[in-house]
């Protein structure tokens, strides 16, 4: 029997016709007959087509910061359309929500907008090339940086597949990526000081751009060790290398400016998108008014929606209540007990467990005390995790069904929220360690 409906079965049946795997992104199709259909959403709670109720820790894979359709964004977008949705000119209230992102964000002077974060990532990436006259890229494995050729590489491999991790195999993420684009790019393991210090003597003068998530928020989480970010901020400085921090998923999450307030680095060059515009599509890229200066002076940047209406009104209205509110601060309280009693479970049923990011934005390694890359969390305990993913959904929980994803909060989850979504992984873990085999 499926975790999934009889309805959202039927609806991938009819998708699958005319949607290659029924779904309009990879990531969203979680096998045959285990894939949900959404109906609808509100505040902490999501609907499928089958009529069931889930609290949502997937959140859109982020965006939602606020709480699906929240009121007050919904109807700030719905003022502004009243006026019209596309321009290809700029409005005042695009130039107000920049002039928010740059008070907010420490090391952002100038901003361009754009639609999606792999735009805004294709886009950071093609002005440190220019910058730096340099073509090399230096990423490490199991970060993500979007759909974009230039950085879909080692995003997620089997460990054996990367290598040594002295010289790591940069592996791309898809057939159709020009394969001579791996020789524009180097790999290595995050949180891989040494790694890091030998590519930057070998190539240091080479690299246009270390990119990195803050933490490894496309596997799990995994927290930058202490002194990690900011030894990239030295090397890349010392080689006249950019340093490219993708705050994609961190950006008006963690804190109002992102991972660079949390630790108080200054990149280069950022980008933004998800929580940005709690939902509606909207993506910025920004840094030094050095950097940014060369956009327009030979360097191209432009999309025909990157001021949509809907996303700049949804981005004007969500900066705003972050600015105003103690929206974050309320959010991390909530996530802190989650993450607490979640750990306390695990350990009450003498299971290991490496938990790792913020509150607002964490996940956790079964079977492990620890982890610091992505080789290392796949020894972690996946079947398992999954099982308990889809343990959770039957019972109205939902994380993502990707162990990789961490669990997102938002201010709209409630107390309430919290202790039933403790309440069934207490009941699950139990249940799980009795027939479970487990492989740690
Ligand atoms: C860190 C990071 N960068 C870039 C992207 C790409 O953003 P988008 O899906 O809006 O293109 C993502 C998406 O998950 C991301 O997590």
């Amino acid at each position: 029997m499926s975790f999934i409906g009889p309805k959202s079965q039927a609806m991938q049946k009819r998708a699958q016709q005319v949607i290659p795997l029924g779904v309009n992104s990879n990531f969203r199709y979680w096998g045959d007959g285990t894939t949900p259909y959404v109906a609808r959403a509100k505040g902490s709670h999501l609907w499928d087509v089958d009529g069931r109720r889930y609290i949502d820790y997937r959140l859109a894979f982020g965006p939602i910061i606020l709480g699906h359709a929240f009121d007050e964004v919904d109807q700030k977008v719905v003022e502004e359309i009243q006026n019209g949705i596309l321009f290809a000119m700029t409005s005042e209230l695009e130039v107000e929500v920049i002039e928010m992102l740059v008070e907010m964000c420490p090391a952002v002077e100038m901003v361009r907008l754009d639609c999606s974060g792999t735009e805004a990532t294709m886009h950071a990436i093609r002005v440190a090339r220019a910058y730096t006259g340099r073509d090399l890229i230096l990423k490490f494995e199991g970060n993500y940086h979007g759909f974009q050729d230039h950085t879909l590489w080692s995003t997620y491999a089997p460990a054996e597949a990367y290598g040594n991790p002295r010289s790591p195999i940069p592996i791309s993420a898809s057939s159709g990526i020009p394969k001579v684009m791996g020789q524009l790019i180097i790999t290595l393991p995050f949180n891989d000081f040494e790694g890091l210090e030998r590519v930057m003597r070998s190539y240091g003068d080479q690299i246009a751009a270390v990119i990195t998530e803050p933490c490894q928020g496309n596997c799990a989480a995994i927290n930058p060790l202490p002194g990690f970010l900011e030894r990239i901020r030295e090397l890349t400085a010392q080689y006249g290398a950019l340093f490219i921090l993708d705050e994609v998923k961190t950006g008006f999450r963690i804190a109002n400016g992102g991972a660079q307030e949390y630790y108080g680095i200054k990149p280069d060059l950022a980008t933004y998108a998800k929580a940005m515009a709690n939902g509606y599509p909207l993506a910025a890229f920004g840094g030094s008014r050095e950097v940014m200066s060369l956009i327009g002076h030979g360097v191209a940047q432009g999309g025909t929606f990157n001021n949509n209406t809907p996303g700049v009104a949804a981005a004007y209205a969500t900066l705003k209540i972050l600015k105003e509110r103690p929206i974050l601060k309320t959010i991390e309280e909530r996530g802190k007990r989650l993450m607490t009693g979640l750990k306390a479970i695990f350990e009450e049923n003498d299971m290991p467990v490496a938990l790792c990011g913020y509150p607002a934005m964490f996940s956790f390694a079964i079977g492990l005390e620890r982890i610091t890359n992505q080789r290392e969390w796949h020894q972690s305990d996946k079947a398992l995790y999954l099982k308990l993913v889809e343990m959770a959904i039957e019972r109205g929980v939902m994380p993502d069904h990707d162990a990789r994803e961490p669990w997102f909060l938002c201010y709209s989850h409630s107390d309430a929220d919290i202790d039933e979504t403790l309440s069934v992984y207490s009941d699950i873990v139990k249940e799980a360690k009795k027939h479970w085999k487990a492989s740690w």
